[in-house]
């Protein structure tokens, strides 16, 4: 971070901040029946990095989809929305953003990149500073699970919030609208979000994303255990679990999930807890809900979010929709 001008770096998640949200979590989470955290923890810059990965797996398409309906539709969207500032939740490695900056015109841009990872956001900041000079970059780590609290930014020029990669699907159902609502308060009337949603389709090809043959979704899944045995001194065997990936047809979603491959006590200090684990008990460590672009609509909708263009690759069933505040 040479030039600070063009590289703001803000960090609502200062340690005790994101200590006490991680607490909070996993012991609430490994009290309840089913066991069941927030997907979270899983992006420290190892979490980050197998996540990369993930995206080149020939089982998972999503992110293929998404950015192939990028390189048709960025123009598109440039045109449509005239964004001289963006926004972009779960920026991660922000690949595919490279190709709305590039379409909205790099030189002046106001670039926001929001995540919970300050290793994937400041590799990718290093890097686009490096590709456009004339950007104004200013990163946010914060968790955005919690409103949303934007940098300064000039009044001037429509903004365009985008949430890619379908990581709307990590909320459930009932969280959802809350969430969308808090997004359509900070577009006023002349912003835009965009939305990237994996859609429902064939049962095995679904499972398939989050159960690879290499088993690189399965190292993620585990990640988690030496994320816990690092943060809060637990004493997690990942050889002592399994990773499972279930679709769960009732709220459309599909389940990562660590199975206990044992009966078997896990200590975690910091928290002062012993957690018991039943032989063959599933702890559902992840939720990604898969989207039809009608529900879809419907709940933006109800969320007060009017949907102004849908672009659809039906055959890797992936959709990205622009609305406004409608
Ligand atoms: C980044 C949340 C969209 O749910 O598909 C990929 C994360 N987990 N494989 C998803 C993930 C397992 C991903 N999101």
């Amino acid at each position: 971070m040479t030039n600070t001008r063009a590289y703001g770096y803000t960090d609502t998640l200062e340690a005790e901040h994101y200590d006490r949200a991680l607490r909070a979590d996993i012991s609430d989470g490994l009290s309840r029946t089913p066991k069941s955290t927030a997907p979270t923890w899983f992006y420290d810059a190892r979490g980050s990095e197998l996540f990369e990965e993930i995206t080149q797996l020939p089982e998972y398409p999503l992110w293929r989809a998404e950015l192939g309906l990028l390189q048709l539709h960025s123009r598109d969207i440039a045109t449509r929305t005239g964004a001289r500032s963006l926004v972009e939740l779960g920026s991660g490695s922000s690949t595919k953003t490279k190709l709305i900056i590039e379409a909205l015109g790099p030189t002046g841009l106001h670039y926001v990149p929001v995540d919970v990872s300050a290793d994937a956001l400041h590799q990718a900041g290093a890097q686009l500073v490096r590709d456009y000079p004339g950007i104004h970059l200013h990163a946010l780590r914060t968790d955005f699970t919690a409103p949303l609290v934007l940098p300064e930014l000039p009044e001037a020029g429509p903004r365009l919030v985008a949430f890619l990669g379908s990581t709307l699907g990590n909320f459930r159902r009932p969280a959802r609208g809350p969430f969308l609502r808090g997004l359509r308060d900070i577009l006023r009337p002349q912003d835009f979000l965009l939305i990237g949603a994996d859609l429902v389709k064939d049962e095995q090809e679904m499972i398939a994303a989050y159960d690879d043959a290499q088993g690189v979704t399965a190292e993620f899944d585990k990640h988690l255990l030496y994320v816990l045995n690092r943060e809060l001194d637990a004493d997690f065997d990942p050889d002592a679990f399994e990773h499972v990936a279930v679709w769960n047809a009732t709220e459309s979603h599909i389940e990562m999930r660590l199975r206990s491959r044992a009966e078997q006590l896990v200590k975690i200090r910091e928290l002062d807890l012993a957690v018991q684990f039943e032989r063959g008990e599933e702890w559902i460590t992840e939720r990604s809900a898969k989207f039809t672009t009608e529900g879809l609509r419907e709940e933006m909708a109800g969320a007060g979010l009017r949907t102004e263009q849908l672009w659809a690759d039906s055959e890797a069933g992936f959709a990205l929709m622009l609305a406004t505040a409608g």
